[in-house]
């Protein structure tokens, strides 16, 4: 007789913002004023055709075009100043915490409060995101240093699915026996990538912090959780979605903060491949668990644009889907790459009954997919 494996379940989650927000408004205004300048000040070159003219960018398209309205940032200072266009992150002594470990502790402590934790419960870290502020040591190891939790830790990154594919690394460890309690947690700090100069890709990226605990449902002791019934991974590499920036820039001369360097893409295409790749995935997934797409309560879909997900969840339903059944937070958000489904679970559980379904998935640069499907206690 084959023994029935404990549940595995996710029994705290944990969002932090930034201080710091900036609407398309504000963001749009600064961009037009660097482009004007930009304009004027080659306004020669640009009438003999060796520059381009910076085209201007408008709050309605953007809205339009991503759902996008609002961003958090870690830090607006410089942002908004046409002579600078980035934000300024001051630096930190080594013997201070990191900026990213200080976004990820403070997403962690909310997290471990709501699974009835304690650091000393928690034996594994895993720091998930698109970027690290350095290669080592790990932020993951500097966070359980913070928090005093024993055991180990680890980075990884897997771009926009860094934060669904760690936690089936904390699903898999803790069914493994290798780990108790896993705290995933994914520091997005993602405005430094973006490159603010560009309007085509200027609004896209917020900041944010997610984190989550995993655990068997035996030592589970949080009001609130959800057994994870199954969880998938799948990639496919593609370059239109890409980020060159990388240490070896130093070795081959180009400038590390070249506009080669910062998030680029080809977002048509993304659009394109990406949405019917993401619904015949979770589809499928749903299929080998035996569960039809119409018995999911709950869709928590990756937040990049508003338009992929309403057409993925239009395939995934056979409908339109409504706001509750699978929530937006691009709009306060904007893109915050691997942590937007998870931000999705974190506000939008309201209504959801013991027993109810539901999915978070998250699709984008790799091309990467990662799915959980999750059943409420
Ligand atoms: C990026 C994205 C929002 C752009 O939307 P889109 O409708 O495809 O827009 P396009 O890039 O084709 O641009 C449409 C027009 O608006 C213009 N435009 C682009 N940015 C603009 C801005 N900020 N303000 C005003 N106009 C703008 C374009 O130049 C283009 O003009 P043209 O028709 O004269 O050439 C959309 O493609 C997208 O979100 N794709 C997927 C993104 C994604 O998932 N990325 C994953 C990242 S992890």
């Amino acid at each position: 007789m084959t023994q029935q494996q404990t549940p595995i379940v996710i029994s705290g989650f944990g969002l932090w913002n930034p201080e710091y927000s900036i609407s398309n408004e504000e963001l749009v205004s600064a961009y037009n004023a660097y482009a004007n300048n930009f304009n004027q000040h080659h306004a020669a070159e640009i009438e003999q055709g060796s520059v381009n003219a910076k085209p201007l960018s408008s709050a309605e398209f953007i809205t339009k075009a991503s759902g996008i309205k609002n961003r958090y940032v870690y830090r607006k200072e410089g942002a908004l100043d046409p002579e600078r266009m980035r934000p300024y992150i001051e630096p930190r002594e080594n013997s201070e915490l990191s900026h990213q470990a200080e976004m990820a502790v403070n997403a962690a402590r909310k997290a471990l409060s709501a699974a009835h934790c304690e650091a000393a419960d928690i034996d594994a870290v895993i720091v998930a995101c698109s970027y690290t502020q350095r290669a080592y040591p790990a932020i993951a190891i500097e966070v359980q240093h913070e928090l005093g939790i024993s055991g180990f830790g680890f980075d990884m990154l897997v771009a926009c699915s860094s934060a669904t594919f760690s936690l089936q690394r904390a699903y898999e460890m803790v069914k493994a026996g290798t780990a108790t309690r896993v705290l995933v947690i994914s520091p997005e700090l993602t405005s430094p990538q973006n490159n603010w100069r560009d309007r085509d890709s200027h609004f896209i990226f917020g900041d944010v912090a997610v984190a989550t605990v995993v655990e068997s449902a035996d030592s589970c002791r949080s009001d609130e959780s959800y057994e994870i019934l199954g969880s998938k991974a799948a990639t496919l590499f593609s370059n239109n979605i890409r980020s060159n920036f990388g240490y070896l820039s130093y070795t081959d001369d180009s400038d590390p903060f070249g506009e080669d360097k910062f998030f680029i893409q080809n977002g048509r295409k993304v659009f394109k491949e990406v949405c019917p790749m993401a619904a015949e995935h979770i589809t499928s997934q749903l299929k080998d668990l035996g569960i039809d797409n119409s018995e999911v309560k709950r869709w928590w879909l990756h937040q990049a644009n508003i338009n992929m997900n309403l057409l993925i969840a239009k395939k995934l339903l056979g409908r339109e889907a409504s706001a509750e059944e699978a929530p937006i937070v691009l709009d306060q958000y904007a893109n915050t790459a691997s942590a937007g489904s998870l931000i999705a679970f974190n506000l939008h559980r309201e209504g959801l009954e013991s027993g109810d379904l539901g999915v978070i998935c998250s699709f984008g640069a790799g091309y990467s997919i990662g799915s959980l499907v999750i059943r409420k206690r």
